[in-house]
């Protein structure tokens, strides 16, 4: 979800609606505003995207410079007008928007039925405008007045769970209280103007100055200025800080979509992820940002790499680099399942968290679960500054960019880049030669090219896109490190095209996947030259023998894959274990062009959310 909030001298409408529309990667099953205007707290709500909305409100007069916005991933109640943000309290004097989740939500509810409060939404958000309509109402015998403050205060006392939250109060027609905990919040400084929202994209139009709220803080903003507090009513001296990216890399820049923009941006990325980083004058990796535990990281006995979704291939991938080249042992978990896992972690475990959002519930609940159990965990994050960036104790920047397709495509990349480096760094520190080191690195600094090259391919990928698009059923195969390729490819395609699609190691298909080849089937196999290659060409001419359609990743100037494959992609080659980061880009505009013909909207897949702050 997405959280957006002005106060100052211009309109707030469009500002918010503005806000909105570049968070709304983060969720759009629902949207809305509330503004104030002559002490009167008017709402606009609506199910579906937020020209749905701004459509709405067009009509209405303009003037109110005071205002909340929300865009909505639905988790309590469907999506629906009733249960779009804001909501308003019961006597309609507070409204407020919110991302996270009230778990106590029902107890507290109980409560307030008992006490007289009648309910409107199926939300755990009402609950909450609820409790603070019902404090602001009800001032406790040491609150001199009816204090908006306090009232918000009093109500997030008695709350268990997460919230990113703007309230206002028609009674303070000039206030907007900010509150955090465990979902991200960002109050900009502008001149004379203040923009809270839930990431900086919302708020770097107006100002590169901010101010990073920590849990259990509040911000209370009003026209002249803004100060801040706990929860507790403590009060806090919080530093303004830049905003590290600017309005230009979260433009289109004539890209139809973010997703191809930010596919194309991958050779760039890449060599901003690398830069400064290979250092091979010294013949080695420098990782700035993991400098204060390298003697943890060079004793480690066991790696567990937690994270999800796209970020979980690249773990997968991590696994089999940091064995192959550092030799230690490495797990591999997604983040929802480690959490309730009860691990095995000993001294010398090491903890890797990976992260495009830096916000994912789950991946921070498992690293909260494992530092509490000893173990010194490292981020590989690409949002600075974002929660997880600040929970892990390093980390590596991805250093990408914002990535606003929800379809993660450079994150992935850069996260394998890190991994690799990560690999090539503790092996040289153990046992690999630096004759073995420098080819490393060599290979490595050559990786943005050899993805530019791929990039050149695209409209021969695109016509393999539209042939197969009418297809319901895909597979992806690949063996060694191609495996989570496959894995990821079937991601992309499942996540834009809403084909189903399955990845999996080409040898396990004989064993229960194969029964879903008939003629036509599509079988996408990553087959570029390694130590498994021609194993996989017996996997590919079976799928042959069954009628099924073969698009094979191979490497350039291999001819002999012509015999079995119907299409090939040509990629360059490199050595083995950077081969992921070349290979799965042709599988990303694979997954594009098959999503951008069967009509859909690449960039705002049905029903998820960029980041998933919920658990
Ligand atoms: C969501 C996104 C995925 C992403 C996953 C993990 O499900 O739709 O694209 O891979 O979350 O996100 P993270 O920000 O932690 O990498």
């Amino acid at each position: 979800c997405g959280i957006v909030a002005y106060i100052g001298k211009k309109k707030a409408r469009p500002i918010l609606i503005e806000g909105l529309k570049r968070l709304e990667y983060r969720g759009y099953d629902s949207a809305g505003v509330a503004l104030i205007e002559k002490n009167a707290i008017s709402i606009v709500k609506s199910k579906g995207r937020i020209a749905v909305l701004e459509d709405l409100i067009k009509e209405k007069t303009d003037t109110a410079t005071v205002g909340i916005g929300h865009t909505r991933w639905a988790t309590h109640g469907e999506p629906n007008t009733v249960n779009a943000h804001p909501h308003s309290d019961f006597t309609g004097k507070i409204s407020l928007v919110h991302n996270g989740i009230i778990e106590n939500y029902s107890t507290l509810k109980q409560w307030l039925i008992k006490e007289g409060v009648a309910f409107k939404s199926q939300t755990d958000t009402e609950v909450l405008a609820n409790l603070i309509g019902y404090f602001y109402a009800k001032p406790s015998e040491n609150d001199s007045n009816h204090s908006f403050e306090k009232a918000v205060q009093r109500a997030l006392d008695m709350v268990v769970g997460t919230y990113g939250l703007a309230i206002i109060c028609d009674d303070c027609p000039d206030t907007i209280i900010a509150a955090k905990k465990g979902s991200p919040l960002i109050l900009g400084v502008g001149q004379n103007e203040y923009i809270i929202a839930s990431d900086a994209s919302a708020i770097v139009e107006h100002t590169q100055q901010a101010v990073y709220l920590s849990d259990n803080e509040m911000a209370v903003v009003n026209n002249s200025g803004f100060y801040t507090k706990t929860i507790d009513d403590i009060n806090i001296t919080k530093e303004v800080k830049d905003i590290e990216f600017s309005l230009d890399a979260i433009e289109l820049n004539g890209y139809e979509h973010y997703m191809l923009k930010e596919i194309f941006e991958q050779p760039t990325a890449l060599s901003t992820c690398l830069g400064g980083r290979i250092d091979t004058v010294n013949n080695k990796i420098v990782l700035g940002g993991i400098a204060n535990l390298t003697r943890e990281l060079t004793r480690a006995k066991k790696f567990i790499i937690t994270s999800c979704g796209t970020a979980w291939h690249a773990g997968l991938i991590g696994e089999y680099l940091i064995e192959q080249i550092a030799r230690i042992p490495v797990e591999v978990e997604y983040a929802s399942e480690l959490r309730y896992r009860n691990p095995i972690i000993e001294d010398g475990t090491f903890v890797i968290a990976i992260s495009q959002s830096g916000e994912t519930a789950d991946t921070l609940a498992a690293i909260e679960m494992c530092k509490e159990r000893g173990a010194v965990v490292m981020g590989a994050v690409n949002v600075v500054g974002s929660t997880i960036a600040r929970t892990t104790d390093c980390g590596v920047y991805l250093r990408v960019g914002p990535e606003i397709g929800v379809a993660s495509t450079k994150a992935f990349t850069a996260q394998v880049a890190v991994l690799t480096m990560l690999a090539i760094e503790l092996g040289r520190r153990k046992h690999v030669g630096p004759a073995q080191t420098a080819a490393y690195l060599k290979e490595l600094q050559a990786v943005p090219g050899k993805i530019a090259s791929v990039l050149n391919m695209a409209e021969h990928i695109k016509q393999i896109a539209i042939e197969y698009s009418a297809e319901n059923n895909w597979l992806f195969m690949g063996r060694g490190l191609n495996y989570p390729v496959a894995l990821e490819g079937a991601l992309k395609l499942k996540e834009i095209s809403y084909i189903h699609a399955e990845g999996l190691p080409a040898a396990e298909m004989k064993h229960g996947p194969i029964a879903l080849i008939s003629k036509g089937t599509p079988a996408v196999f990553v087959a570029t030259r390694g130590s498994q290659y021609e194993k996989i060409i017996g996997n590919i001419e079976e799928v042959r023998a069954r009628g099924g359609k073969t698009i094979v990743v191979a490497t350039q100037g291999d001819d002999e894959i012509k015999r079995c494959a119907d299409h090939v992609i040509y990629v360059p080659d490199t050595i083995e274990e950077m081969q992921p980061m070349v290979n799965i880009v042709p599988l990303q505009i694979l997954a594009y062009y098959a999503a951008v013909h069967r009509g859909y909207d690449v960039d705002k897949p049905r029903n998820l959310a960029k980041s998933v702050t919920v658990e």
